[in-house]
């Protein structure tokens, strides 16, 4: 049986309301800017964009995809309408448990209706954005796979990596030191080849979440999102370099990266919303062979001033992945964690705990802000009670405001794990470092049970009146 695949899910999407169809939009500025019109309010549904000015129509541009947790919920094989803290729970059993199936590989798919091989190759033909006004060019690759092999173990990884298109047969990846790509790529340059790639665009949105999320080293992403899907994504290897990639991916491309062979790259708007990276020289892709479906759908997950689709579908998995690395650390009570989405679900984590024991509330705040899940680009790492709710901002600031002993409370960390993204990095080539704040706003620990009681009715007074009074009250 062939896997559930983007138009599925888009089906799903549809069903419960959630998405806007727009005719006529041209992609120099008009896409990207109804994108971020959308983008500005979470929630909004997702956008398909038809009948795009100088191009085939039914070559379609989709966006605005994982800005609800009703589209996130989908993808996922949840109900629609499970709770933020049901999503949080699913990303922490799944952290924990990394259940995963082995690829299968199938002669034929939908990506094989169109098969474009050397000089026939042409990115231009499909409808690329440019997202926002001051990017340096159209951007394929945002909502993508990147799949390459490990020269020695024959490990596939995919990562997301944005892609730029360059001309006919030529586009740009843009590989953060560390990455996986790049680590693979400098396997193949260190013994004097060319490096096999293969990108993808335009897969179920399950399977390009965890592309974009830090999966372990030597584990594969298409054998992780076959534990989603409880049964083997099926793929099928590209003619060239036999990369394997999901056979029912909407557009694929592959070809080879030279060592040395680079091409001026960006800017593009970033997830921290600034431009801060800036435009550098980054490793060339000289395409061999394009495939595509029948109407394909060009996907883009839009970096911007956050909240934003690059990271906000980031937020419940780092909130469970958090969680689940401060329970392996041998932390007790932990009862909610959240990354907030205005910082970009990275610079703002809030963690609730059960106060057991002095020093508790500390030691979370220093794990959570330096464990691998919470630690790249982390700013604020605030630490509240159990009675608050950390997804609650009014309730949050209400602690931070009234519970913080300023004396002990706060603690600056200088040269934590950044980024160039980062607009408050510290400068240095390769060794991007920032500081970064934990706020203990929890009530003090020797004074939590004669702490003044709070003002607002109790959840048992809560319940009886709810019970009788629920017609009358705010829904
Ligand atoms: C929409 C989106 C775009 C991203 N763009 C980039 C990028 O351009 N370069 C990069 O190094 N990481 C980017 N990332 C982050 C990586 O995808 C992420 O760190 C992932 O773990 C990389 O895969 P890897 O762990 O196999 O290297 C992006 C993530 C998302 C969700």
């Amino acid at each position: 049986m062939a896997n559930k695949d983007l138009r599925d899910w888009l089906a799903d999407v549809e069903a419960n309301g959630e998405l806007k169809r727009i005719n006529g939009a041209e992609p120099q500025e008009e896409i990207g800017g109804i994108v971020d019109l959308y983008m500005r309010k979470m929630g909004n549904p997702a956008v398909l964009f038809d009948e795009v000015p100088n191009y085939t129509k039914g070559f379609r541009v989709l966006a605005n995809i994982l800005t609800s947790t009703p589209r996130i919920n989908l993808a996922l094989g949840l109900s629609a309408n499970a709770s933020e803290h049901e999503l949080v729970q699913w990303w922490r059993t799944y952290m924990r448990e990394g259940p995963s199936r082995p690829t299968k590989r199938v002669e034929r798919g939908p990506l094989m209706d169109n098969i474009l091989e050397g000089a026939a190759v042409d990115l231009n033909l499909i409808p690329t954005p440019i997202w926002h006004e001051h990017d340096g060019g159209p951007f394929i690759g945002t909502a993508c796979l990147v799949i390459m092999k490990d020269p020695d173990s024959g490990w596939i990884n995919s990562g997301t990596y944005r892609v730029q298109v360059q001309g006919s047969n030529v586009a740009t990846v843009m590989m953060s030191p560390g990455k996986h790509g790049r680590l693979l790529m400098n396997k193949y340059h260190e013994r004097g080849e060319k490096c096999p790639v293969a990108v993808v665009v335009g897969v179920h949105p399950a399977i390009f979440m965890l592309s974009g999320l830090e999966i372990p080293y030597g584990k594969s992403e298409l054998e992780a999102a076959g534990g989603i899907f409880g049964e083997s994504v099926e793929v099928l290897n590209m003619p060239k370099t036999g990369l394997p990639v999901p056979a029912n991916a909407e557009i694929a491309f592959e070809g080879y990266i030279g060592a040395n062979d680079v091409l001026q790259e960006g800017p593009l708007g970033e997830w921290t919303g600034y431009y801060a990276g800036g435009s550098r020289p980054e490793p060339a892709i000289r395409i061999e062979t394009m495939m595509y479906r029948n109407d394909p759908i060009l996907v883009g997950a839009i970096p911007a001033v956050p909240p934003n689709d690059n990271t906000f579908y980031l937020g419940a998995y780092r909130c469970g992945a958090v969680w689940s690395q401060l329970e392996a650390a041998g932390i007790p009570g932990i009862t909610g964690v959240w990354a907030h989405e205005a910082g970009g679900s990275r610079f703002w984590l809030t963690i609730a705990i059960k106060q057991l024991y002095g020093g508790h509330a500390k030691q979370v705040g220093m794990v959570a802000s330096h464990c691998h899940a919470g630690a790249y680009c982390n700013r604020w790492t605030i630490v509240v009670d159990d009675d608050i709710d950390p997804t609650n901002t009014a309730d949050v600031i209400w602690a931070m405001s009234t519970r913080l002993d300023t004396r002990e409370g706060i603690d600056i960390i200088e040269g934590g794990w950044s980024s160039a993204l980062d607009p408050m990095c510290y400068d240095g080539d390769d060794d991007r470092r920032n500081g970064r704040v934990i706020v203990n706003a929890c009530k003090p620990f020797k004074r939590k049970d004669s702490f003044p009681v709070v003002a607002r009715s109790s959840k048992a007074l809560d319940a009886r009146i709810i019970a009788k009074w629920k017609s009358d009250l705010p829904s």
